[in-house]
């Protein structure tokens, strides 16, 4: 495994220890590479340096273009000149593109160097709540926060994954007590006399709605239920054996459902890393305590409360923190407060990343804040909110059924795949699909759908939720992304039953303008994941991997790589460009959670 310098990063190399002679006392200055449209780089950063010297820009440019070697056989660089009132334009060598991407074809990791600075994140996503319906929220939780695992992981970084998901509060009451009262409401109708019979996900889900929505009439109809409900939570809260087994079989049986959801997700969600609010529980009087005594939570009409100057209600008044209501009671804050200290303190994370809905932004505002205060987080510790948008229907209102019910995730997900599978169906024939492989690219292309549009605009902004657009073959859709690489694939295959061609870097051809494109968007793939990476910004990826779609498409249409036949060196060397954009893009999606079938 070794890593592989970008073109941009040896240009930008050469450029800055030409500028340091040409201008000592600027130092390690950046010289600000960019792409550029009109040559392959542009270099924009001597013009403030030279303002800053006193110094004619246009000058300093000429003399730091003097100290660059150009156009020799091993030179990087094949051309750079003075452009404007002082940028530089700068073209790279045929040569210099295939034998770093040569280089690249030859590391597992694509050249891809791992992070100098990795640290330890704990990442906190894919947090349904027990005993409720999964929601397109939690699908954006869940795929933005996979993505970013693996993206940090690939770049070096240790990863803790957390589900937080709700599992504690004072609603478990009215259900251990609705269910001590009916016991058997949880028992599986398949389960029978045999223990062992799986039980699905849809029966476990729909057990629960059943007993929710029973318990719920209770509590509402019957004061003395919903007394004997509310002499549960304290139960629970104290640890009494009899709840908590009541309790932990509404944990078990919700799980059930969400290993199916996830499942269906393709998503792999491991048992030791779902550390709901419950795993907190023990560390709420401390946390209460802590925050009393340094002062940073105060006494409010009985409830513990942490202010901000920043933070005002409508009404002009402070919305206070929350921590334990004046009843006794621990919400949400408390727990999140502890779930810090124990990432913090137990975890050693050095960054916290929350995946969850923009619309709980003030609450991560202020937890971070106070957690802060209580010097529970420091400076060598950041904690994110990585904040997504509202999911909308076609008519850009908050996605509802018509009945105005939240519209349940595994029905959408199911009508994905159905719709992939008649678009992959429609096209088997031809490449020769069978049954069985219809049904698994159908599912493959049905949640790589959900998957991709979820990721392909920032995280932050609402998305329409519109499966004709996401199944789409045409434009940016996971679906054409997967044609594409099922393309190159069979290309590839092609070439390699005809037998005289594999694919084989030649640095000493000359290359077609669609080749350099490829080439050097192909060599940008280790920068744009250490940014997608460092911005948690997996969407940057989804971007790149559209341009190099696109830029393939390009490619292939104006440089023949089978038919009609070019010259054996070049033929080889565009089978070579394949075979490296195929491994791009396969990687690319894999960090993204998204299957590439090898025929389509
Ligand atoms: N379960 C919550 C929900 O469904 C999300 C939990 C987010 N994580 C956290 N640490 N508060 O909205």
């Amino acid at each position: 495994m070794a890593s592989v310098p970008s073109l941009a990063s040896s240009v930008n190399q050469r450029v800055a220890d030409a500028l340091v002679s040409a201008l000592p006392e600027a130092g390690a200055a950046d010289p600000l590479l960019r792409r550029s449209d009109r040559a392959d780089f542009q270099a924009n950063g001597i013009l403030a340096l030279a303002k800053k010297a006193k110094a004619n820009p246009r000058e300093l440019a000429t003399t730091v273009v003097g100290g660059i070697p150009t156009g020799g056989e091993g030179d990087v660089i094949r051309e750079i000149e003075v452009s404007g009132p002082g940028f530089l334009n700068i073209t790279v060598s045929d040569r210099a593109i295939i034998e770093t991407l040569a280089a690249r074809a030859g590391d597992d990791r694509l050249g891809v160097p791992f992070s100098p600075n990795a640290g330890t994140t704990v990442i906190d996503y894919a947090q349904p709540n027990v005993a409720k319906e999964m929601h397109v929220g939690h699908l954006r939780s869940a795929v933005i926060g996979a993505a970013m695992v693996e993206i940090l992981e690939f770049t070096g970084e240790k990863v803790v994954r957390r589900h937080h998901i709700g599992d504690w509060g004072t609603q478990f009451g009215m259900l251990i007590q609705f269910l001590i009262e009916h016991p058997h409401e949880l028992d599986h109708k398949a389960a029978g006399a045999e223990a062992d019979i799986e039980v699905s996900g849809e029966e476990a889900m729909s057990n629960l709605n059943r007993l929710y929505k029973a318990s719920r009439a209770l509590f509402d109809s019957d004061e003395e239920f919903k007394t004997r409900a509310r002499a549960r939570v304290v139960d629970l809260q104290a640890g009494d054996a009899e709840t908590l087994a009541m309790w932990q079989r509404f944990v078990d049986e919700s799980k059930i459902y969400f290993y199916s959801v996830f499942d269906k997700l393709d998503m792999d969600i491991q048992d030791a890393d779902v550390v709901g609010e419950s795993g907190y529980n023990d560390m709420l009087t401390e946390t209460c305590k802590l925050l009393e005594d340094s002062g940073v939570a105060v006494r409010s009409n009985g409830a513990l409360c942490v202010f901000f100057d920043e933070y005002k209600g409508p009404d002009g008044n402070p919305t206070p923190l929350i921590v334990q209501k004046s009843d006794g009671g621990f919400g949400y804050a408390a727990t999140d407060l502890s779930a810090i200290r124990d990432r913090v303190g137990g975890l050693k994370a050095s960054t916290l990343i929350y995946v969850v809905d923009a619309r709980q932004s003030l609450h991560f505002k202020m937890v971070f804040e106070t957690a802060r205060r209580a010097g529970w987080l420091n400076e060598d510790v950041q904690a994110v909110q990585l904040a997504f948008g509202t999911v909308l229907g076609k008519d850009g209102k908050p996605f509802k059924t018509r009945e105005g019910e939240t519209v349940r995730l595994v029905d959408l997900l199911d009508e994905a795949v159905d719709r992939a599978t008649a678009v992959v169906r429609e096209k088997a024939e031809k490449v020769g699909l069978s049954e069985a492989e219809i049904v698994e690219n159908g599912r493959f292309v049905g949640i790589g759908a959900v998957k991709y549009a979820d990721l392909s605009t920032s995280a932050a902004r609402d998305y329409k939720f519109d499966l004709d657009q996401m199944v789409s073959l045409n434009g940016d859709t996971s679906v054409y992304l997967q044609y594409a690489y099922a393309r190159i694939r069979s290309i590839l295959r092609k070439a390699a039953e005809a037998g005289d061609r594999t694919p084989v870097a030649h640095p000493e051809l000359e290359l077609a303008p669609a080749e350099r494109a490829l080439g050097l968007h192909l060599d940008q793939f280790g920068e744009l994941i250490a940014e997608a990476a460092a911005e948690h910004a997996p969407h940057k990826l989804a971007a790149y991997l559209y341009q190099l779609s696109s830029l393939f498409t390009t490619f292939y249409d104006q440089c023949p790589v089978i038919k009609p036949e070019p010259e054996l060196v070049v033929g080889e060397n565009r089978l070579f460009l394949c075979d490296l954009t195929a491994r791009t893009l396969t990687k690319g999606m894999s960090l993204l959670g998204i299957r590439t079938p090898e025929r389509l």
